[in-house]
């Protein structure tokens, strides 16, 4: 049940993985370590402060582990809901192997594990969040974008009077195209490869703007946006079908925000009756969504204060937003949820053997988005397919599980699997090695990807 192409490791040196084991991983523990110690600083009470830095101890033992290219070993039982899943693969798969010769993907999350676990096993600290400050300085960092986007999307698409069916149907299909490019772009600001982006490095990500869209659209290498399109629309057409959208996500703030707005459109043109968002249970490769970020991004646009230079009318429209998207909640429109096989190191080609559950209740989506490179990665297997492999092929059980669900992939291409582009695909893939170094990491280019599933 494996694909025929190797997973990347972290001593391919050829791969993106070996200077993320090598170097960003430690750079980003070294972050958090500075993080942890700042809120230490700020500490009081003395139970919390020596819990605190015990935890602060075993980020320094993970750091060593680390750089000291360690035997993977289990991870202690904190009682939460992943550790079997964990466990279970490190005995099947990984005995013996270390941070280095492990697959990449595996190892990496393996990395994050160990981090809750840091904080995890403590008494007053087994929520933190070493990379939430990070995650809110950014999104307040991105006021022209957000504004940008509220202020045009705050009026319910109500479209003019007085047109015809196609051409309010033309309008339509117009705003999807945009959203999902937006949706999709709002991928490239993730903070793991990003720390420390200057104010304009962000604006230039996250500019939406109709022209720049066009431009962009150049840049999906792998291109089923059209495609994808016909696939939402069919959804109201069939009333029957129930219109479920769920939406994998990635990271918190921005993103998330682009994320809401699509996924607020998809309900007010009735292209959707439920929208479902799945995140994670802890900080998760850096800047992914939790309950917490979730949450955040909803009363700060409701109730926060972060952006001195706006105007009323601008803090206005971001605060309507804000009521509606939370008017959603109560009114079970939207769904936040968050299933621990998120935050394990299985590829989701184990998804449906591993967490049957959560197979299951996929199905029953019409179609589940899946955001963002490490979601790619994971439905890829993370190995080194070539460029022209069919999505289909590449996500095997994914797609061909009797009741996968259909499955898009709106993705930033950040790490080095790229599958989908094509029956020229490889020449595509090869060209852009020879031209353009480091276009595989770069966020420039991306991919949207649909597979159509089988019914159950
Ligand atoms: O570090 C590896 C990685 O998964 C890259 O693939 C990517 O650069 C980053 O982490 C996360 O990206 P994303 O937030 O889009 O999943
Ligand atoms: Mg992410």
């Amino acid at each position: 049940n494996n694909p025929p192409w190797p997973a990347y490791r972290g001593y391919h040196e050829y791969s993106f993985a070996h200077a993320t084991m090598g170097v960003r991983l430690p750079t980003i523990l070294g972050k958090a370590i500075e993080d942890a110690t700042r809120t230490l600083n700020e500490q009081h009470d003395e139970e919390k402060v020596t819990d605190l830095v015990q935890c602060i101890e075993r980020m320094e033992a993970l750091m060593s582990d680390l750089s000291g290219n360690a035997k993977l070993r289990p991870i202690i039982d904190d009682g939460e809901g992943d550790i079997a899943l964990w466990n279970k693969e490190i005995a099947k798969y990984f005995q013996g192997k270390d941070f280095m010769n492990a697959p990449w993907l595996f190892a990496e999350a393996y990395k994050y594990r160990r981090l809750h676990e840091c904080f995890s096993v403590s008494k007053h600290w087994p929520d933190y969040d070493v990379f939430y400050r990070q995650k809110c300085d950014t999104f307040s960092r991105s006021a022209d974008a957000v504004f940008e986007l509220s202020m045009r999307f705050v009026e319910p698409f109500a479209l003019a009077e007085g047109i015809s069916a196609e051409e309010k149907l033309e309008a339509e299909r117009l705003t999807f195209l945009e959203l999902t490019q937006v949706c999709l772009w709002g991928n490239s600001t993730d903070l793991s490869l990003l720390i420390n982006m200057t104010e304009d490095q962000i604006k230039a990500l996250q500019s939406t703007g109709g022209e720049h869209l066009a431009a962009t659209e150049k840049n999906i290498l792998g291109n089923h946006l059209h495609k994808l399109w016909d696939t939402v629309k069919e959804l109201r057409e069939r009333p029957e079908i129930g219109g479920r959208i769920d939406f994998v996500l990635d990271n918190a703030g921005f993103e998330l925000y682009c994320d809401c707005v699509y996924a607020d459109f998809l309900i007010q043109s009735g292209l959707a009756s439920q929208v479902r968002f799945h995140g994670k249970r802890f900080a998760w490769f850096v800047s992914d969504v939790s309950r917490k970020d979730w949450d955040w991004l909803l009363n700060t646009m409701v109730y926060g204060q972060l952006f001195p230079k706006a105007t009323d009318q601008e803090m206005e429209s971001l605060r309507r937003l804000g009521r509606r998207w939370k008017q959603y909640e109560k009114e079970g429109k939207w769904v936040y949820e968050q299933h621990p096989f998120w935050c394990t190191g299985y590829t989701f080609w184990s998804l449906h053997e591993e967490a049957p559950d959560l197979f299951l209740h996929l199905s029953k989506s019409d179609l589940v988005i899946f955001k963002g490179d490490l979601n790619h990665r994971k439905l890829t297997y993370d190995c080194a397919a070539p460029a022209s492999t069919p999505f289909d092929i590449a996500i095997g059980p994914m797609a061909n599980s009797a009741g996968a669900p259909k499955v898009a992939s709106l993705r930033t291409i950040k790490s080095d699997v790229v599958v989908g582009l094509g029956d020229d695909g490889d020449e595509v893939a090869e060209k852009l090695d020879e031209s353009e170094k480091g276009w595989k990491i770069s966020g420039k280019y991306a991919v949207v990807l649909l597979s159509d599933g089988r019914p159950g």
